[in-house]
């Protein structure tokens, strides 16, 4: 039951330690049981990313659900900006203990107005746990899945590091910098990184950022202010002194034992050469020597998305679990949350 359900707005820049304290008790609680095998997300670490949300997030809204002073739920809305400003991004959380009484609903609902005041047209969840509470959840609410996700972690201890020694094809050499693409190349990178856009999406809202000049340098400031360190390799075409082929990836210094394996990407005339394997070696042998701290790499790939999950398996990632986007109109929601069910 959702009696004595209190929900408010939750605001970190205004909360204290202890709100923190029993907002990640919850996800805690959560992780145990929903995404068994990955290491706890560490208070600060939250209280970090709730008060500074991770580039690409938009603003981001929080929710709260208290039963008998206990915290029992949490909601989180990030608003997508750019070619997204029409998709909510929703993800619901409610301590295992006080499941199946409608919490989830009723947090649900508790967000839907200020999906509406943002002017989203989609409810998108990404974070759902193929098999898992979650997806009975959302099915029963008419989300349809929208694409499935393959999460892969590589453990750096667990690898035979041989699989990172991978030459340099022919016609290439590679090139790597931190945070900022030199300006020689910058026109030619942000080409290279439109090549994300032949990455599958599935049925999802999302559109992948068009990329230019100006939007590569703004990503890169949006990072260092964020305090992430952005490594990029690149594989430069030696005839045409263009980009070929990229892959970036993130660290932070309050987390050196993690490190976030973001887009990679070959342009369609160079692709079947070897380079999307070699840049990403490339970028764990320089990891090695530059992170010496690092123990683990998070990624996550469309499904369907079959050579970027090989590359990712050639280079010791396994694969932790499917994630399944669930989409439906905000209207749809609305109409169906429209009574209260308990
Ligand atoms: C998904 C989640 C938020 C549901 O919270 P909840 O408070 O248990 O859900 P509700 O009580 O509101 O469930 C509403 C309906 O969803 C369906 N449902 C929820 N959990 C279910 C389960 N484990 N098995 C089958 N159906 C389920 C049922 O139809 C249920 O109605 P009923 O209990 O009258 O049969 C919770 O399981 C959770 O925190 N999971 C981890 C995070 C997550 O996956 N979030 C969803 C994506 S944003």
């Amino acid at each position: 039951m959702t009696t004595g359900l209190v929900i408010e707005r939750f605001d970190p820049s205004l909360a204290t330690e202890a709100d923190f304290v029993v907002c990640h008790r919850v996800m805690l609680a959560s992780q145990v049981v929903d995404r068994p095998g990955e290491p706890p997300l560490p208070l600060a670490e939250l209280v970090a990313r709730m008060k500074r949300p991770m580039p690409g997030s938009g603003a981001v809204a929080y929710w709260l659900g208290r039963r008998g002073g206990e915290v029992v739920a949490f909601a989180q809305v990030c608003f997508l900006d750019e070619e997204n400003s029409d998709i909510g991004l929703t993800d619901v959380r409610v301590h295992p203990a006080y499941r199946r009484q409608g919490i989830g609903v009723a947090m649900l609902r508790a967000l839907l107005p200020e999906l509406r005041i943002q002017a989203r047209r989609v409810v998108e969840c990404w974070e759902v746990v193929a098999g898992t509470a979650g997806q009975r959840w959302a099915e029963a609410l008419g989300f349809r899945p929208v694409r499935v996700i393959t999460r892969q972690v590589l453990v750096i201890a667990d690898v035979d590091r041989r699989s990172w020694e991978v030459d340099v094809p022919a016609g290439y050499r590679l090139l790597r910098w931190r945070g900022s693409a030199p300006d020689g190349v910058v026109d030619s990178y942000a080409v290279a990184r439109g090549a994300i856009h032949d990455a599958p999406l599935g049925e999802s809202g999302y559109r992948w950022p068009e990329w230019s000049v100006p939007r590569v340098r703004e990503k890169e400031a949006e990072l260092r202010a964020q305090g992430l360190v952005q490594r990029v390799v690149v594989a430069l075409h030696e005839l045409s002194g263009t980009v070929a082929g990229f892959t970036e990836l993130c660290t932070h210094p309050r987390r050196p034992d993690w490190g976030y394996q973001r887009d990679t990407a070959v342009l369609a005339a160079h692709r079947g050469a070897g380079l999307g394997r070699c840049v990403k070696a490339h970028m764990m042998r320089w990891l090695l020597v530059d992170c010496p701290a690092l123990e683990r790499i998070g990624t996550t790939t469309g499904a369907e998305n079959a050579h970027m999950i090989r590359v990712n398996r050639e280079m010791g990632y396994t694969a932790l679990r499917s994630l399944v986007a669930v989409q439906q109109e905000l209207t749809a929601v609305e109409n169906r949350l429209a009574t209260p069910r308990r």
